[in-house]
């Protein structure tokens, strides 16, 4: 079984964060710029990486998929992702799949879309990872994600290492050359990438406005304490720094099989 890395706490306050469903920045409106130059109506769709359901539910209910499946490595996650889409009604649409790191589990050309969204960057074998996207696809099929990649020179910037030093999660942080090399590699074609770091960082500010304001500082403290609101704003400041530095760069992917 693999290692909990979004225990129960911890993803009641990301989803205090981003709303009910969202493990990541950005709502509906992020997961359908994403999808802005797929058309999405009447199509199956893998998410991998799923998460409490946001995203799916988003591509079933608001884009149209005619049936979305996802997939996560976390059992609660799936769990909670399977009440959300329960919740919203949306069980004959949408389903949801506790799965394994490693080859996907569907029969090759089964899907028309493989969408992800925020998730690859947990990946530890990518290329792997974009081989077996490339099997799943029928011909013709999409791929749409956002994966958090790395600056050229992140690592030379002081913003981007006090963010990882500060980031609690496990990251696996390639450039976008290195990224679009082995997405080519896979197989896939038409292949574009679209720098979302401007947008990330003025998300953040946004978000890091909201958790100031003492509506929600205080639902936050009320649940987990001072220490544990002090960290997670920590935290947020330095991701928002790492985005506007460039070395963190939220960036859409988008190939074709
Ligand atoms: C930042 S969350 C994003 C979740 C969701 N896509 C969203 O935007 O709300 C990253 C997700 O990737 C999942 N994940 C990590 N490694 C994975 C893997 N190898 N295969 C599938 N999902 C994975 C995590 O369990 C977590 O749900």
């Amino acid at each position: 079984m693999a290692d909990i890395h979004y225990p129960p706490d911890f993803v009641t306050g990301l989803q205090m964060q981003w709303g009910t469903g969202f493990l990541s920045s950005g709502g509906p409106a992020e997961v359908a710029e994403i999808l802005d130059t797929v058309d999405v109506s009447g199509k199956s769709v893998l998410d991998i990486g799923c998460g409490v359901g946001g995203p799916a539910m988003v591509i079933a209910k608001d884009l149209g998929a005619a049936d979305v499946v996802g997939i996560d490595i976390e059992k609660y996650l799936i769990e909670t992702a399977q009440n959300n889409v329960s919740a919203a009604g949306l069980d004959d649409r949408v389903s949801m799949k506790l799965v394994e790191e490693g080859p996907l589990p569907f029969p090759d050309e089964r899907f028309d879309i493989v969408f992800s969204k925020d998730s690859l960057i947990h990946v530890p074998d990518k290329s792997a990872l974009y081989k077996e996207v490339l099997r799943v696809l029928r011909p013709g099929g999409e791929f749409a994600a956002s994966d958090w990649l790395r600056g050229d020179d992140a690592e030379d910037l002081d913003g981007y290492k006090e963010w990882r030093s500060l980031a609690v999660l496990d990251f696996r942080m390639q450039t976008p050359a290195e990224t679009e090399t082995e997405m080519r590699n896979a197989g896939l074609t038409g292949i574009r990438t679209n720098n979302r770091s401007d947008w990330y960082a003025g998300i953040v500010a946004q978000e890091v406005a909201m958790m100031r304001g003492d509506e929600w500082r205080e639902s936050f403290v009320n649940a987990f304490g001072e220490e544990a609101y002090e960290k997670k704003l920590a935290v947020r400041i330095a991701n928002g720094r790492a985005a506007a530095c460039g070395g963190l760069q939220p960036t859409h992917l988008i190939g074709r099989k």
